[in-house]
């Protein structure tokens, strides 16, 4: 971080107060505004931090204009093609990618951390079968504290690091379990001999009557949906995390948080919504409705969004929805479902939205949940389980973003102030005389 330039900003009573200006490796130059309560007295105001960049980090670079994702340096194009997710996990954790027996000794050692305790399995009946997954996982990944007081010491690395292998290993394990219990089948216990993702895919998909036929191409399918999420700098589920943990809450609190977070339909609730979406206006006749429905989502007095378009970093094509477009033709013609009328509706609607003004002139462009609904739904996941792969494979991102600020010198307790815009000071009227 270099400090050679400086910004001046002047008040109205002629006042000019000089801020340093802090330049990182890419990306736009920030004005360090620490010292400006104390020299001005004023905070400043930027609701939903459009302008702010609350913290420094090293691990997800993203520019949004050229529809750029980097993690650690390395394009996500290249991640997706050459690696699978236990590498990303590392490179995302460690800063670098591991050599062959690096990666063999982590594979080796979240391998070996997959089952959960057995009473966590017991915890999941006080939950109605009916229960939406993410209210289930929030509490369930929540309760991890509860039965892991080995980990809880966040000061302690050896400790950090338990924390992380166990959040990693456990994730999977977790996701499936609260899929059985929704559908009333028994847990899947998981398998050692098979990667990540296809052991992933065993406890989701397999029972315990028969032997689970690991189909290569869809486990490499859902390995690039996990890569695809692993990390996404500063949204709104990792801010959360690092706010939790600048309290020095534990780490398996702090990812509960985070997932609590992650669920709301404007962040990784977005994938069920679109195809939610989709298999709405599929129904109300498809293709031929898109016109009236694209009206909808430009009348300003409708609450209707064209869900999986749109970010707030990106302003062009999100680097993840092309991969997961290109992933999901690969799977719909795996499964020879190649002429999916979903997917078709889908580029039919992309198509017509990235022709129109209102997109255009927004920059509106597909996210990576426009598509990775229609590829999960073809994998076998319902769509209420969607948002919990979000989730897991998200969590390699948020211990990755703990861990960095635990370990910066100068990060605080977060502690945003505020406009204030209620009663000034009055007195108290006794209730007889209201
Ligand atoms: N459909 C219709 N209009 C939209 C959409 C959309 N999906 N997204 C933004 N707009 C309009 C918005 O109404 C506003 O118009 P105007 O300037 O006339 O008021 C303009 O575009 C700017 O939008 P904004 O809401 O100010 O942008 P934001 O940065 O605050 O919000 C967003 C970003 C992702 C919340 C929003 O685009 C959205 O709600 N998209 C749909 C939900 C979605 O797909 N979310 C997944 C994001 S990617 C996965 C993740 O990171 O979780």
């Amino acid at each position: 971080m270099s400090t050679s330039k400086s910004a001046v900003l002047t008040f109205g009573n002629g006042q000019s107060v000089e801020f340093p200006v802090l330049s990182g490796s890419m990306g736009p130059d920030v004005v360090d505004i620490r010292q400006l309560y104390a020299k001005t007295g004023m905070f400043t105001y930027d609701p939903g931090f459009m302008s702010t960049a609350s913290c420094r980090s090293a691990i997800t670079y993203i520019d949004g204009d050229k529809g750029v994702l980097l993690y650690r340096g390395y394009p996500i194009e290249q991640l997706a093609q050459q690696c699978d997710f236990l590498e990303v996990a590392y490179l995302i954790l460690n800063g670098e990618l591991p050599t062959r027996e690096q990666k063999a000794n982590f594979v080796h050692m979240v391998t070996r951390h997959t089952m959960v305790h057995d009473q966590l399995a017991r915890f999941f009946n006080g939950f109605r079968r009916d229960a939406h997954p993410m209210a289930v996982m929030v509490g369930v990944v929540g309760a991890l504290s509860a039965f892991y007081h080995d980990s809880l010491d966040i000061n302690d690395p050896r400790h950090r690091e338990v924390a992380a292998f166990r959040l990693i290993a456990k994730m999977p394990t977790i996701v499936a379990m609260a899929y059985k219990y929704s559908v009333g089948l028994p847990f899947m216990y998981p398998r050692n001999e098979l990667s990540y993702t296809a052991n992933f895919m065993r406890m989701m998909f397999g029972v315990p009557t028969e032997d689970y036929v690991v189909n290569d191409v869809l486990v490499r399918a859902l390995d690039r949906i996990l890569i695809l999420h692993a990390d996404h700098e500063q949204n709104a589920s990792t801010s959360t995390v690092r706010l939790a943990g600048s309290s020095g809450a534990n780490p398996f609190a702090c990812i509960a948080s985070g997932i609590a977070c992650l669920w709301g339909p404007a962040h990784g609730g977005a994938n069920e919504a679109a195809l939610n979406m989709l298999e709405e206006l599929q129904r109300e006749g498809g293709v031929a409705r898109i016109g009236e429905f694209i009206k909808k989502v430009k009348d300003k007095n409708s609450t209707v969004k064209l869900m999986g378009f749109g970010h707030r970093v990106y302003k062009n094509y999100d680097p993840r929805a092309k991969l997961m477009r290109e992933t999901t033709h690969e799977v719909l013609n795996e499964l020879g479902l190649g002429d999916d009328p979903l997917f078709k509706l889908a580029l039919a609607l992309e198509r017509i939205a990235l022709e129109d003004e209102y997109f255009v002139s927004r920059k509106l462009y597909p996210n990576v949940d426009f598509y990775s609904g229609i590829v999960q739904r073809a994998l076998g996941f319902p769509t209420a389980m969607f948002t919990c792969i979000f989730a897991l494979a998200r969590t390699v991102g948020w211990i990755a973003q703990w861990n960095e600020m635990i370990s910066d010198s100068e990060q605080k307790i977060g502690r945003p102030r505020q406009l204030f815009t209620g009663p000034t000071r009055r007195d108290v009227v006794p209730i007889a005389e209201r």
